[in-house]
């Protein structure tokens, strides 16, 4: 495949992203940020309502959000704006399961030693250190078809993040404390709290980097039906 093809440049960049644990402190120049969310705002959406709304902390911002996130009290399930999924059945356990441990292998977290894991958990809150989280919300109205739309726009931003250079982590955990982000942002109650994407440059030596993710053969996802 020649390399510079539009499927093989797209095929590099999806086998690039990854979602990082540990960034460096080095903000992204702002002219960055503006093209990744000029590539982001290409996403389609349901009858094209671009329902996502993204805002985004830098500099003492940034900190102050952490303070506040790791400050709140635990809500769990009950403090996101859209229901957290009812249960994760078979496979999809299997495969939470997998990724956790990969994880947990990786920052040397035993089986089982529950501080370190919830440990490693609140990471969420410290944002794993980066210099910038984006917020993304949709309209309540919309209910979940907004909250697909964000989806496939998370999904653009993280590639878009790719292409130059910006390491990314989605984050559902922040939706868990979206009461905080609400205060702090000044939302609206026509706003539903979606997730966040934590975003910087990453810490490539740091051991929470240092995995990667599989994911099924296509034939598990997908079938032709031809008759
Ligand atoms: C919508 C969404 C929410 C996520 N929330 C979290 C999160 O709260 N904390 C976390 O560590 N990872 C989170 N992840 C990252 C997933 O665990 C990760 O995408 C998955 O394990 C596949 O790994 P990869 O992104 O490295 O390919 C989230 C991913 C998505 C798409």
């Amino acid at each position: 495949m020649n390399p510079s093809s539009p499927s093989a440049v797209l095929n590099e960049l999806l086998a690039q992203r990854h979602s990082c644990r540990a960034f460096l402190t080095d903000p992204v120049p702002r002219e960055v940020q503006e093209r990744l969310l000029q590539m982001a705002q290409r996403t389609a959406s349901w009858c094209n309502s671009q329902p996502w709304q993204v805002h985004i902390t830098e500099g003492a911002a940034t900190e102050r959000l952490r303070d506040a996130l790791q400050t709140t009290p635990q809500q769990g399930e009950s403090g996101a704006d859209f229901p957290w999924p009812r249960e994760y059945r078979g496979v999809y356990q299997e495969r939470r399961r997998e990724c956790g441990f990969a994880l947990y292998d990786s920052v040397g977290i035993a089986r089982g030693d529950r501080e370190a894991s919830a440990r490693q958990g609140q990471e969420n809150f410290r944002l794993f250190g980066a210099p910038h989280v984006a917020i993304i919300t949709s309209d309540d109205a919309l209910e979940v078809y907004g909250a697909i739309d964000c989806g496939a726009y998370v999904s653009n931003f993280l590639l878009a993040a790719t292409s130059l250079g910006v390491a990314t982590i989605p984050q559902a955990a922040l939706a868990s404390r979206s009461q905080a982000l609400r205060k702090f942002f000044g939302l609206g109650d026509d706003r539903r709290v979606v997730c966040g994407i934590s975003f910087g440059y990453a810490d490539v030596g740091h051991p929470a980097n240092a995995f990667r993710t599989s994911r099924a053969e296509v034939s598990a996802a997908a079938a032709w039906i031809a008759t």
